[in-house]
């Protein structure tokens, strides 16, 4: 990677063209939104509200499936790969037969890294999310690692009391990667209308708010395991950037920054080599937290 800016699953990634323009635009890796085996509409408006401290969506994960996904994917490879980016695709599943069978699907637009979204219900396990038991995570890691060749992520949720325990439980599976965190689950009532705000009444808090939260499971998650950990949530400057570094991330996921700035991605790309410049750094690899 060019810089440690990964683009976050979700934000731009629904298509080929979205995903060129998320590396044009300054991310030194990006990751598509998360499909499944069939299309999946998604839930009705509204889903999504933009504060200025934090992002509520409750999006539904809505995606044309995994034969469709694999012409955007295909797009966005010809265009990443002319410029050094590599394209990690994320996936979610309803089994780990299923994890695996879908990330067959997507192995044809020759991703660089599959992304598993643990976060989605296993109908195996009475509609728990995979990300809350460290056996179930385990199991859709395993399967995956048996059905491609190229190396795989799992992406926890911060909504467990031990996410070390699910971290290393993925890492034994397999697993070559960890992206932590997905969104923290919450809702948003509208006083005046006496009414949930999303028509899905929850959702998932993402974007500032998320930082702390963020940090604390990078910084717990990056001690406890040796694989890489690409720190997502909250990071909305070159600052943010650095801390998360400092937590023991690897690399760095941008979300929500976006939805407020088209720019964002090269603007806190830039930002990181002026924090770099003014405290004294030479390489990423020197921004280490000081304990
Ligand atoms: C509108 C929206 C859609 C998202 N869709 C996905 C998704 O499809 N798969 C996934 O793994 N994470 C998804 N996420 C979560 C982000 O990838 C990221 O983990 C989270 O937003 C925290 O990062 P941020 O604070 O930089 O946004 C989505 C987030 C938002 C705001």
């Amino acid at each position: 990677m060019g810089n440690p800016l990964v683009l976050a699953s979700g934000i731009w990634g629904t298509s080929g063209m979205l995903l060129a323009r998320a590396a044009k635009s300054g991310a030194g890796a990006v990751t598509s939104k998360s499909c499944s085996l069939e299309a999946r509409e998604g839930h009705k408006n509204p889903t999504i509200v933009l504060h200025e401290a934090y992002v509520l969506n409750a999006v539904g994960l809505s995606n044309p499936g995994a034969n469709a996904e694999v012409e955007e994917l295909k797009e966005a490879k010809k265009h990443c790969s002319k410029i050094g980016v590599p394209i990690i695709a994320s996936v979610f599943a309803r089994s780990a037969e299923e994890f695996a069978q879908v990330a067959q699907i997507v192995m044809e637009a020759k991703p660089d890294a599959i992304e598993l979204n643990l976060s989605c219900p296993n109908v195996g396990a009475e509609g728990r999310m995979f990300a809350c038991v460290g056996e179930d995570a385990a199991m859709a890691v395993g399967a995956v690692k048996n059905a491609v060749d190229v190396p795989v992520f799992a992406k926890l949720t911060p909504s467990v009391s031990d996410i070390v325990g699910i971290a290393k439980a993925v890492e034994g599976a397999g697993a070559d990667g960890i992206v932590a965190i997905n969104t923290m689950p919450g809702m948003l009532i509208d006083a005046k209308a006496r009414m949930p705000i999303l028509s899905n009444k929850e959702g998932g808090v993402s974007g500032a708010a998320l930082k702390p939260i963020a940090l604390r499971a990078v910084y717990q998650v990056s001690r406890a395991v040796e694989i890489p950990v690409i720190g997502t949530g909250g990071i909305m400057n070159g600052e943010d950037v650095v801390e998360m570094l400092m937590a023991g991330a690897a690399a760095v996921g941008v979300g929500s920054a976006i939805s407020y700035h088209r720019n964002a991605l090269g603007e806190i790309r830039d930002e990181i080599g002026v924090f770099m410049k003014e405290n004294g750094y030479g390489k990423i690899s020197e921004l280490v937290l000081q304990e």
